[in-house]
């Protein structure tokens, strides 16, 4: 921050517009894109800093300052509530001093004697998104989520998918608002990025982010596949009190069957509060799910009353916010790690430190710019931070470092030495090895066999490294050449006939597979699921998408494809113009022989319709259903509006089949439509 003793006014003005604007991109990034760009600790930096400012020039205060909103009005498509209530927001507290300070502010509001016993609930701060939850005669009604405070978004379906929430409530009042957090824990955050990996879908940083992203779905459906779970902290409106004070009511809502966080307990005074805090503080690591605080709340009902709210905080409550978790150490290396698409990483190599109760030896550096901007060498002094987003990075190099010149970028791959290269105007540097670069081949090989590509089932990331281990695969044609080492592996610890057979038998089943999965597999950048597909609709056959990626026009008639842009057409072409790819594909396709994608026309009914699946599919996957619906001649559309011709709703079909039945559209079960591809 800026001296603030020395600030004029002019510059007090500008900075005020700068932190506006700046705290106002986070807000978006963190909000509506589930993607922060800085952490935190620094987000709370810069809020901090726009407060010190508006305390020292009230008159500078703007418009459109941060510290005039609770939350962020969010601009997404699931429609807009108001709340009864307004959804607060708290005071933040960093230091036990604010605490102390907190409990004697509540006394003096109160004109209690200066000792008086005041007592507090405290609880931890669940790193989730807040939501409100209304029922009426004990059902549940509608779910919002807080949005600016005053109107959140309408998630009631995305709330019924959640195992945590009653739907029904016996023995509730009229009208009852529970609010609480939605969150994700830290071991159902890892599964499901480990799942979205795979299927080369979105990464998500932390997991808050992945609880906003899985909650706020138009789809509800694909809330109901995320492993969301619920703690109740408060409520909003509510027709009639059944308790008078904070705790009574938290043990209402549990017995009501709502949980609520185990490490909820009343305290007398700041000081028992304060020890709570380090009692919080120190099982944060075993907790199971993120937590950023503390939240203390003074328990009598009558009193919270009277002490009311500070624009938008209330009075009788404040969150003690942990400090970030940081530490010092010495950065000892600084090696580079190879990922499936090639991408080079740096990695810090760190003297082994404790920070927040875990030991922390490596840490991401992202890439060589960061790198630059850090300024760091090995043998640096180095300050690291392991922030809500679990993954330990490198905030601040202690040791002097000003004038280095730039950290010298690798321009071959440090594993198989074939030429590593920077797109124009991307910071990542990519070996160009593809295959043969054995860095990759493990994590291309997991990932020829996954179930979005090959799916070989039986083989799997265990038996991948064993093979490779003993030289018997290393590239994914050699997959197809298993049998040869039948008896060999039945020898092995670990392995029977049977369960042999039943490999080779799995690889065996994948000869003549879909040519769009074969494509997906080979793990082109930029080439997914979808666009493989879009890509062997075009040509057919891999080897006549090879020939047009190595001929001369090979952009333009790559761009012709529906769905491919000209940053997919030119990772294919550079795929293709690599000797060792070429060679491996060309081995894969003898000994694999991939089905030409043919999307057979047959005369039907349905030919040139519009199809939407919905709901929970019993006999086909979704992406069968899709490919049946492709070989009547129709098109399998995700969303139902008016060009739909039909919905095959499944169990659990939700807003789409409400929406179809709004505008009228043709509906079937999926049984039915299973008679119609069987007719055709
Ligand atoms: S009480 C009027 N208790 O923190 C008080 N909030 O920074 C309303 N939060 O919007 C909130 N854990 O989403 C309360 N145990 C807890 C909480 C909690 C997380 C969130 C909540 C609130 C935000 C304010």
């Amino acid at each position: 921050m800026a001296d603030l003793e020395k600030m004029t006014e002019a510059e007090a003005a500008n900075r005020l517009m700068r932190l506006a604007r700046e705290i106002r991109r986070h807000d978006a990034a963190y909000h509506d894109r589930d993607s922060p760009e800085i952490s935190d600790a620094d987000y709370d930096a810069l809020v901090a800093e726009n407060r010190a400012i508006e305390a020292k020039f009230p008159h500078l205060v703007r418009e459109d300052s941060p510290s005039r909103r609770v939350g962020h009005t969010p601009s997404s498509p699931l429609s807009k509530v108001t709340h009864a209530r307004p959804m607060l927001s708290l005071d933040n507290a960093f230091e036990a001093g604010d605490v102390r300070d907190f409990v004697g502010r509540v006394r003096r509001f109160l004109k209690l004697e200066p000792d008086a016993a005041v007592m507090l609930t405290a609880e931890p701060k669940i790193d989730g998104l807040s939501c409100s939850l209304r029922y009426e005669g004990g059902a549940l009604v509608l779910a919002a989520t807080r949005g600016d405070g005053s109107v959140g978004e309408d998630v009631t379906a995305n709330a019924r998918t959640i195992a945590d929430i009653p739907k029904e409530i016996a023995g509730a009042p009229d009208v009852l608002e529970v609010r609480g957090e939605v969150y994700m824990s830290t071991a159902d955050f890892a599964a499901l990025n480990a799942r979205q990996e795979k299927a080369g879908e979105k990464i998500f940083a932390n997991p808050r982010n992945a609880a906003a992203g899985s909650f706020r779905q138009k789809d509800a459906e694909v809330t109901r596949a995320r492993p969301l779970r619920f703690f109740a902290h408060g409520w909003g409106e509510i027709s009639q009190l059944p308790c008078d004070t904070q705790s009574g009511m938290v043990a209402w809502l549990k017995d009501k069957g709502f949980p609520v966080d185990p490490m909820f307990t009343t305290c007398e005074g700041a000081e028992a509060a304060l020890a709570h805090y380090d009692a919080i503080q120190a099982a944060r690591p075993d907790l199971g799910y993120e937590i950023d605080g503390v939240v203390y709340k003074v328990d009598r009902l009558d009193w919270q009353e009277r002490l009311g709210q500070v624009a938008r905080a209330p009075r009788w409550a404040l969150a003690h916010k942990f400090p970030a978790e940081q530490a010092e150490t010495v950065l000892e290396a600084i090696d580079v790690q190879v990922g499936r698409t090639g991408k080079l990483t740096p990695v810090g190599r760190l003297k082994p430190i404790g920070v927040g109760g875990v030991i922390v030896s490596n840490v991401t550096l992202h890439n060589f710019d960061e790198i630059d901007r850090l300024g760091v060498r090995p043998g640096d002094k180095v300050r690291v931070q392991r922030a809500g987003d679990v993954i330990p990075q490198i905030v601040d190099n202690l040791s002097p470092h000003e004038g280095r010149a730039p950290y010298p970028r690798p321009d071959h791959c440090p594993v198989c030495e074939s030429e590593a290269r920077s797109e124009e105007g991307e910071v990542d540097i990519r070996c160009e090895g593809g295959l043969i670069c054995p860095a990759q081949r493990y994590e291309r090989l997991k990932h020829f066999v996954s179930r979005g590509a090959m799916d070989v089932d039986g083989l799997g990331e265990k038996s991948i490294a064993e093979f490779l281990e003993l030289g018997w695969i290393e590239k994914p044609s050699d997959i197809f050449t298993l049998h040869e080492h039948r008896e060999a592996l039945m020898a092995r610890e670990g392995w029977k006939e049977t369960s042999v057979d039943k490999m080779l038998a799995a690889v065996d089943a994948r000869r003549g597979f879909d040519a769009a999965r074969f494509l997906f597999g080979l793990g082109i950048r930029h080439v997914g699921a979808v666009t493989a597909r879009d890509l062997m609709k075009a040509f057919g056959t891999v080897e006549a998408l090879m020939d047009v990626a190595r001929s001369d026009g090979a952009l333009t008639e790559l761009t012709n494809v529906d769905g491919v842009g000209e940053v997919v057409a030119q990772a294919v072409i550079d795929f293709f113009h690599e000797p060792h790819n070429v060679e491996e594909v060309t081995r894969l396709i003898e000994r694999a022989r991939p089905a030409a994608y043919v999307v057979e026309t047959v005369d039907s009914d349905w030919a040139g319709k519009t199809i939407v699946f919905t709901g929970k599919l019993e006999a086909v996957s979704r992406d069968e259903a899709k490919a049946q619906a492709e070989r009547l001649g129709a098109k399998a559309a995700g969303s139902v509006s008016s060009k739909t011709d039909l919905l095959v709703a499944g169990p659990g079909a939700g807003s789409k089949l409400k929406r179809a039945q709004e505008l009228g559209v043709r509906t079937m079960t999926e049984e039915e439509w299973l008679a119609e591809v069987a007719k055709a």
